[in-house]
């Protein structure tokens, strides 16, 4: 168990928190009052900061290796004061676009537990929110000559961001249906617990200090994610739900693009790791994390041909599975359309490395072509139609998708 003890913010700042959370987050009302019946003899939520240990008193990577961390922001220089606060304000973005995500959908959960599951990842990252200004307004030295106090503005901008205009792609997809939480829940808070831990490393110490407890709750984030998908995927292989394996597939080929680009550019990473700021390049960590997913699939694939084929051990189906995806053919009965792939890292991008960003490649990272030549930008629009939800198509982060397709090609 991780040691931290809690705090709270600035009256102000605490009670803007709050204001938020009954405007954004009014089902909390809910979690509390049945907490017990769904997390029996688990210490109930409550908003506050939790200051965890460091690993180190000393910088443990990049130009300040050895150094005692920083304590204070203005210890920061130069663009090291400005990236922090980025990272911060990246880091809370994420936390209140995602309560603002899953609320759209939260009556659409599969069961009981599901949606209680989905509320407490809520609650845990209204607390991360709220762990981030507590980075924030700890110190008094977020404050530059001239530029002001730049944690006031950070807060005050951040509660007033709404879907649309997060800081990162991935937080301003709307929610359709609940498949979109859990598939969420399973694909986009595994990169947060890949940012986590590298940010342990943090030369700002209070940043730091913020990791550990923050990795705690993630774990039960990603954790109901994977169960809650199994669980549809299993249900969508009895014929079941509301949900197809159709269905499972186009939800991570939306969302498993947007969580690789969370990493940023796999180029790029270094300015961090110089700063101190994380232990790995973008490339690195996200080369893990795809890794990590494939792994995830494969379990889920695991259940649903069990579902299928009664009685099959573990290790058969791990081997129909094999037997699937080396030939494109059925086995056992069980049809490729059976189980769900993890899209090419080259689909469906819009940031990362120039090679990929808007190109269209398909599903399985072949570039597709149309009379010998790449395929239009209307043409790769009405494929994507083929392979991403439904709902996705015409919706607002979709129509900015379009806009910034059509600008990349017209600057060429
Ligand atoms: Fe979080
Ligand atoms: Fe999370």
């Amino acid at each position: 168990m991780a040691n931290y003890t809690t705090t709270t913010i600035t009256p102000k700042y605490h009670d803007a928190m709050v204001d938020w959370q009954k405007k954004n987050f009014p089902e909390l009302a809910i979690l509390e009052k049945y907490w017990e019946d769904h997390f029996k003899g688990q210490p109930p939520f409550e908003l506050v900061a939790k200051v965890g240990d460091l690993q180190s008193d000393t910088v443990m990577v990049g130009q300040y290796t050895g150094r005692k961390r920083f304590e204070r922001a203005k210890e920061m220089v130069g663009n090291a004061f400005f990236s922090a606060r980025d990272i911060i304000r990246a880091q809370a973005s994420t936390e209140l676009g995602s309560i603002q995500q899953h609320t759209l959908t939260l009556d659409k959960a599969i069961s009981d537990r599901g949606k209680f599951a989905v509320l407490r990842i809520m609650a845990e990252e209204l607390r991360h929110a709220y762990q981030m200004f507590w980075v924030l307004d700890q110190d008094q030295t977020w404050k530059k000559p001239g530029l002001g106090d730049v944690a006031n503005q950070t807060i005050e901008e951040l509660l007033s961001m709404e879907l649309g205009s997060h800081v990162l792609d991935a937080f301003n997809i709307d929610f359709n249906d609940f498949l979109d939480n859990v598939t969420y829940a399973t694909v986009i808070d595994l990169v947060g617990k890949y940012q986590l831990e590298m940010q342990q490393v943090f030369s700002y110490a209070p940043m730091a200090r913020s990791m550990g407890p923050m990795l705690l709750e993630e774990s039960f984030h990603l954790g109901s994610g994977r169960a809650l998908l199994k669980d549809i995927g299993e249900m969508a292989s009895r014929g079941e739900g509301d949900y197809s394996v159709e269905d499972m597939q186009r939800a991570l080929n939306l969302w498993f693009p947007r969580g690789l680009e969370m990493f940023g550019n796999e180029k790029g990473g270094e300015t961090a790791v110089t700063f101190g700021f994380k232990d790995k390049t973008n490339g690195t960590a996200q080369n893990e994390y795809i890794e990590e997913v494939r792994g995830v699939v494969r379990n889920v694939n695991i259940a649903m041909v069990q579902e299928r084929i009664a009685g099959i051990s573990r290790q058969d189906a791990h081997a129909v599975i094999d037997e699937i995806e080396k030939s494109g053919d059925p086995s056992r009965g069980v049809k490729p359309e059976d189980i769900i792939s993890l899209p090419d890292v080259k689909f469906f991008r819009k940031r990362g490395m120039d090679e990929f960003v808007f190109m269209p490649y398909d599903v399985r990272g072949d570039l597709l072509t149309e009379g010998g030549t790449q395929l239009s930008p209307d043409g790769y629009l009405r494929y994507l139609a083929t392979v991403l939800p439904e709902k996705f198509i015409g919706s607002r982060e979709y129509d900015k998708y379009v806009d910034q397709m059509r600008e990349h090609y017209s600057d060429k």
